[in-house]
């Protein structure tokens, strides 16, 4: 069974073939960093117009990449839900498209759920019950999956998601958009015992908060550079010299991932599961893998790092699970749902 994966939820548009939910025959991205870069951030009009310019060739391209034709594809499978609602409707209106106009099945694929999902393109699938910790730029969330779409919400942020802090810390340090990773590699170069930052106290036992954390880092960064709270944060970063940028990176880094890994921990404690996975862009982070795995005393398969950011074979691989168990939609029926959470 090959499906047609198509991505375009936020800043990647992202086309992939999967063969059986286990073989990548293709995987394309197009990711629009450059474009955003300049801004800072994503701006959503900018966004949904690249992915009208692209959506059609990437898609061409993860078909030729393949070396496949539209005979050869068994289904489509989309991102309807969540994210950046004009984002949302290209890729959608380009699949729903596709599939009246080739004639194929279509699965509504929900993006948070589907990042999950690129650690089923491991060379060992996870068992269930399976502890995934997702943490992306728009959801940080402890998710316990019994079965394929089977799954309970543990916990998850009541504020800022952890990327969106990692984003967020970055640019009041001055480091370049997209945080994580520059964060990740400044804090290469820095102390992380350099400052002292907050972990929240959370009532509920697998939800995180962000948001304090991030504030904590704006006013030490004032307090180093000698300024009070009225101070702009928009001019902090060039008080900042190189090696106190670096510091802030390793000591927030620090404590975001302490936070994750503390948490992560507890629910493996209370719920005994078979597996523990980690999704999302911020499951890209070197750091976060190599403290989880020495915390946890299980072994932990982490997907490639290039299947944790945005991408289509995760999308695909979902569809194909989908497939197993659940009827198409009606490609007129289709709708995006910009705020779904996981919990339906
Ligand atoms: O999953 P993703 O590509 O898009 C969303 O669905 O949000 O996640 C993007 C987020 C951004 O906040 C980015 O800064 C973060 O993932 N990220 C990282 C790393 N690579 C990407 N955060 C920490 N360390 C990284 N290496
Ligand atoms: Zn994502």
């Amino acid at each position: 069974m090959k499906i047609l994966g198509i991505e375009s939820s936020c800043d990647e548009t992202a086309a992939s073939v999967v063969q059986d939910g286990r073989i990548i025959l293709s995987n394309v991205v197009n990711s629009q960093i450059d474009i955003h870069t300049l801004y800072g951030g994503v701006v959503p009009e900018v966004a949904a117009r690249s992915h009208i310019e692209v959506v059609n060739p990437v898609v061409n391209q993860a078909l030729s990449e393949a070396n496949l034709t539209w005979d050869d594809i068994d289904a489509i499978a989309v991102t309807y839900a969540p994210g950046l609602i004009g984002s949302l409707l290209i890729g959608t209106l380009a699949a729903r498209t596709l599939a009246v106009l080739k004639n194929k099945p279509l699965y509504p694929i929900h993006h948070v759920e589907a990042h999950v999902y690129a650690n089923f393109l491991n060379k060992n699938a996870p068992e269930f019950p399976m502890l995934a910790l997702i943490v992306s730029g728009g959801h940080s969330q402890l998710v316990l999956f019994k079965d394929h779409g089977d799954y309970e919400l543990l916990g998850q942020t009541c504020d800022d998601a952890v990327g969106e802090a990692f984003d967020k810390v970055a640019k009041i340090i001055g480091l370049p958009y997209p945080g994580g990773p520059s964060i990740a590699k400044a804090a290469l170069e820095g102390n992380p015992l350099a400052y002292k930052l907050p972990k929240a106290k959370m009532h509920g036992a697998y939800d995180f908060s962000f948001s304090g954390l991030k504030t904590a880092v704006l006013r030490a960064v004032q307090r180093e550079v000698g300024v009070d709270f009225t101070f702009p944060s928009t001019g902090l970063a060039e008080l900042l010299n190189k090696q106190q940028q670096y510091d802030f990176a390793a000591s927030f880094q620090r404590i975001a991932i302490e936070t994750l890994v503390d948490k992560t921990e507890q629910a493996y404690r209370d719920y005994n599961p078979k597996s523990v996975v980690i999704a999302g862009g911020v499951a890209a982070n070197q750091e976060l893998r190599r403290i989880l795995s020495e915390r946890l005393p299980l072994q932990i398969d982490y997907a490639p790092i290039g299947l944790c950011t945005d991408n289509a074979a995760m999308v695909a691989t979902l569809g194909y699970y989908q497939s197993l168990k659940n009827k198409p939609i009606s490609p007129f029926d289709l709708e995006v749902l910009p705020s779904l959470s996981m919990t339906r």
